[in-house]
């Protein structure tokens, strides 16, 4: 048995960067459980000369442990113990693209890029298929996308991505960046945006761009996509294919700190919400949801919530999860729940 540590990124926001230990230390906990079948044992905190790392103990890390532990949001080096001395570890990245797509977007509203990182991760691990993420072939939605940082997520890890949100602003200026994006650091492309009639009325609008970080993956027909609607979440059963999704991730919206509509609204949204497309309905009344019809049978959809006193959804995946809420500023205070449908 060898002993790792793992040494955590620095946060970039402070007061996220106060739960970045625990938080790191839940998400471990949840890949170790859902993807590498309990192998990596006990996560705990250790300080070696003043620097605080995360411990795990594994018989011996393969490529796909090792692939799986590149993926956790605050991740930053890893080290074999061997007696007093630490011996670097390398590690796969999982980057596929430069890092400016998570970042070069600032604006209010903007979920937190290693939270959203920490969502997916543990997401994609719940689900039926959890090697998935590391091959690219699962493919993560998030029904209320605003400027697409999940989305951004998701295409860094080569994985094709969808998103919804009623803000066309928000569609407008996400999509128009991830253009510009593809042309500046010259990746083979092909995006368009269009009009979605049902019925001869509009009911959405859709930006879909096909693209490779490799020109002979386009040229071969490998390619990855990027979905994008402006329109509401719930009619995402007219908008996309029934069993075409794998992953939803979403950052629900919260009171009146997202713009103009009274926090009644926000609330029923919400809450139709969670029943569309997250398989445990809030109050734990549904426990199979009616869905919106487009997940996989083993897909998994995880959330950030900023209603945390309320109990726990019946269906909500535990061990593990639970340990994931956290302050995202003063006055809020943020819990994540992970569902499966089976
Ligand atoms: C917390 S924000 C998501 C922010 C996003 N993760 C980001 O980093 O840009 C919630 C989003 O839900 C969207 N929203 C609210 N109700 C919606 C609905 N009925 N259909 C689609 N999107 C909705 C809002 O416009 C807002 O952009």
């Amino acid at each position: 048995m060898s002993r790792y540590l793992l040494l955590p990124a620095p946060a970039a926001n402070r007061v996220y960067a106060d739960a970045t230990a625990t938080m790191l230390r839940a998400e471990l906990t949840v890949l170790g459980r859902a993807a590498l079948d309990g192998r990596i044992g006990t996560v705990e905190p250790e300080t070696v000369a003043g620097v605080q790392y995360l411990a795990l103990d594994a018989d011996r890390l393969d490529e796909r442990d090792l692939a799986f532990l590149g993926l956790a949001s605050a991740f930053y080096a890893l080290f074999e113990r061997d007696g007093e001395l630490l011996r670097p570890v390398a590690v796969p990245s999982p980057e596929k693209y430069p890092s400016d797509l998570l970042t070069i977007l600032k604006y209010q509203g903007k979920t937190n890029e290693q939270f959203t990182r920490l969502v997916l991760n543990i997401t994609a691990a719940s689900t039926a298929r959890p090697d998935g993420v590391l091959d690219g072939t699962l493919r993560v939605l998030d029904p209320v996308c605003g400027r697409g940082t999940t989305l951004s997520q998701a295409v860094m890890y080569g994985l094709d991505a969808v998103g919804i949100d009623v803000d066309t602003k928000d569609f407008e200026l996400y999509s128009s960046f991830f253009t510009t994006w593809l042309k500046d650091h010259r990746f083979k492309h092909a995006a368009a945006t269009t009009a979605v009639r049902r019925e001869k009325s509009v009911i959405a609008k859709k930006y879909e761009a096909a693209f490779a970080a490799q020109k002979a993956d386009y040229l071969a027909g490998r390619k990855q996509t990027l979905t994008c609607f402006a329109g509401d979440t719930l009619v995402t059963s007219q908008l996309l294919k029934p069993g075409s999704v794998d992953v939803v991730v979403g950052d629900l919206p919260y009171g009146v700190q997202h713009g103009s509509r009274g926090p009644a609204a926000w609330c029923a949204t919400r809450s139709t919400c969670w029943k569309r497309h997250f398989p445990a309905g809030p109050h734990g009344s549904a426990p199979a949801g009616d869905g919106a019809g487009v997940e996989h049978s083993g897909s998994a959809a995880g959330t950030g919530r900023r209603t945390p006193h309320r109990r726990r959804p019946d269906g909500a995946l535990r061990a593990g999860y639970d340990d994931l809420q956290h302050r995202v500023d003063r006055a809020i205070t943020r819990d994540v729940i992970v569902a499966r449908r089976d």
